[in-house]
């Protein structure tokens, strides 16, 4: 089963999906060992830098008694010139399984139509970001118990982060009111809202955060997306232009968690790293369960009801 963008799961595999990851925590976090995938190997092709996708992907693999390869565009033939095409059908035959991190949107689908193994799309372009939001989703579950009929904010760049994309459009489906918070030139693209608002997602857009803050159960932070602008001049505008500190949660409410995909830039103080609202760190450490989730679902293999 390929993974390229939210559509590819129903609620329910989402939230069967979510459930084998909260089975499988004492595997991420290492206290227990569940060899499941010895023997499979994943194959990790990242085109764009990465951290805690490509690491979180490997460790979730190897935790599971996997092995990995590791593909950058630093080392390998693409650097001389192989397209995608062909590289693709040299993974189909060396893994398992892979995943792909592309700065063109639409190359997972591409890839996925190339090979016969499952893919998993780790970020293509300005597009999708399925397996982060994923995560997102179980990080939402452990802050508030529930994924279903939160307020949830979504800011700042909007118009190029994957990440909001593929979260705003599974939040809706879980009964979401969404705020967007961008500035003008980074609004949520129009078709996306559209698509949102007709499946009766109750949708705001404003560019005050504050204004926000303290009607809300998540704040989701991104950072503008620099290596997507097409002029430089364009992004210094916008560069830095939400932030918040410890100081701007004083009246949120007690519950509010504030999250961000990361890397961060500007956009969260460190003064809020010590805070309650704090849930960054342990949403990037959530990459761990939710991939071997997905990767045990992907390769049909089952997980046991109890794991110690
Ligand atoms: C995000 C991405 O690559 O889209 N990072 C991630 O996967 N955690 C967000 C970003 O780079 O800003």
């Amino acid at each position: 089963m390929d993974l390229i963008t939210m559509d590819d799961l129903t609620n329910d595999e989402s939230i069967s999906l979510l459930e084998d990851a909260r089975r499988l925590m004492p595997v991420a976090d290492g206290s227990a060992y569940l060899p499941l995938l010895e023997g499979k190997v994943l194959g990790n092709l990242f085109f764009e830098n990465s951290t805690r996708t490509r690491l979180s992907f490997e460790t979730a693999m190897k935790r599971l008694g996997g092995e990995v390869l590791n593909l950058s565009d630093v080392g390998s033939s693409v650097k001389k010139g192989e397209t995608l095409y062909d590289t693709m059908q040299m993974i189909d035959g060396y893994a398992d399984i892979a995943v792909i991190r592309h700065p063109r949107q639409g190359a997972a689908q591409y890839a996925a139509d190339a090979v016969e193994i499952p893919i998993l799309n780790a970020g293509d372009g300005a597009g999708n970001h399925p397996t982060q939001t994923l995560l997102d989703l179980f990080t939402i579950k452990q802050g508030h118990g529930t994924i279903q009929d939160l307020r949830v904010v979504l800011v700042g760049d909007l118009r190029y982060g994957r990440t909001v994309h593929s979260l705003s459009h599974a939040l809706s489906r879980f009964g979401a009111s969404l705020t967007f918070v961008s500035p003008e030139s980074l609004m949520m693209p129009e078709e996306i809202v559209r698509d949102l608002k007709s499946n009766g997602c109750d949708v705001a857009e404003t560019s005050d955060l504050l204004s926000v803050l303290g009607s809300s159960d998540v704040v989701y932070m991104t950072r503008i997306q620099r290596e997507r602008f097409p002029d430089e001049a364009e992004y210094e505008k916008v560069a830095g232009i939400y932030t918040i500190n410890s100081d701007d949660l004083a009246n949120a409410p007690s519950n509010l968690m504030i999250m961000h995909p990361l890397p961060r830039v500007s956009e969260i103080h460190p003064s809020i790293d010590s805070t309650s609202h704090a849930w960054y760190f342990r949403q990037a450490f959530n990459g761990v369960p939710t991939r071997m989730a997905l990767l045990c679902r992907s390769l049909g293999v089952p997980i046991p009801e109890v794991i110690n």
